[in-house]
């Protein structure tokens, strides 16, 4: 038996969402600690909400726990109510932020229901994306930049369109060696906590398509060097089968990064898809 090891580095991050106060927050980053340490050939990483950032922040201590945010503004600072700088988040002791995340881009057409139209949720779209991405790799903090087709676009044959029209324009303008250094996320919006996973065979697909956009539009060391992470009702149960896969280099996980178990089973499927095997 040969084993060789996978070119990038697998990621596990979780994405709590408006999920978790100071006590819970102390309570699963204290329970994941001894459950994923020692675990080698995996970057782990934990997203809170901004309000426990500092406590996830002193409770991870020296563990290899990354820490992340779920937004960033792209100013640095000034009369910009609610906003927070990567400056912030760099202070607090992050390392990544999400962008364009689908509950901030306003693609569940939820709140169109509400108010006719006038008013998706937090406004997020390909453009503005792309304006944090470039404040973020500018101060230093690594951006997952998330990307995805609602049920809608992927019934109407838009998928693959829709995804390479998003991987450009959000990376628009940035350089090949930044690319190389961040982090997409492919989220089909109708697999985000819906427990309806996108098959393996598909995600794979889509993450190569990505990977194919990047290389042709940035080059092949930018393509080659991007982690393409699978996020959408990815569990304990279905982790290993998508981990597995060529194209995806590790998952966004929402509502199984609640638990610090199933978390963890994750964060050791990636850890075993780090290596090629060959008889
Ligand atoms: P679930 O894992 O709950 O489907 O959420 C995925 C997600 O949106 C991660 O960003």
């Amino acid at each position: 038996m040969v084993r060789t090891k996978k070119v990038r580095t697998p990621l596990i991050a979780g994405n709590w969402k408006m999920h978790n106060a100071r006590e819970q927050t102390r309570q699963l980053i204290g329970e994941l600690k001894p459950l994923i340490d020692g675990l080698s050939d995996v970057e782990v990483c934990v997203c809170p909400p901004f309000t426990v950032l500092a406590v996830a922040s002193e409770t991870i201590g020296d563990a290899e726990i990354s820490l992340g945010a779920q937004n960033v503004f792209w100013e640095e600072k000034g009369a910009w109510t609610s906003q927070i700088s990567a400056d912030m988040l760099l202070d607090v002791g992050c390392r990544y932020a999400i962008l364009g995340h689908s509950e901030t881009r306003g693609r569940f057409g939820k709140v169109d229901d509400l108010l006719a139209g006038r008013l998706h949720y937090f406004g997020e779209r390909d453009d503005t994306i792309n304006i944090k991405a470039r404040v973020c790799l500018a101060k230093g903090l690594t951006p997952i930049i998330c990307c995805g087709e609602t049920i809608d676009e992927r019934q109407a044959g838009k998928t693959d369109d829709i995804i390479s029209s998003q991987i450009r324009a959000c990376l628009d303008g940035l350089t090949p060696d930044q690319i190389e250094t961040l982090v997409i996320a492919y989220e089909p919006v109708w697999a985000i906590g819906t427990g309806e996973v996108c098959g393996s065979d598909e995600a794979n697909r889509v993450c190569r398509l990505i990977r194919q956009t990047v290389r042709d539009n940035f080059g092949t060391d930018a393509g080659n060097g991007v982690r393409i992470l699978y996020g959408g009702s990815m569990n304990d149960k279905n982790a290993e089968e998508l981990l597995e896969q060529s194209e995806i280099d590790g998952g966004l996980i929402g509502g199984a990064a609640l638990k610090a178990d199933s978390f963890a089973t994750i964060c050791k499927a990636a850890s075993f898809a780090a290596w090629n095997f060959y008889i």
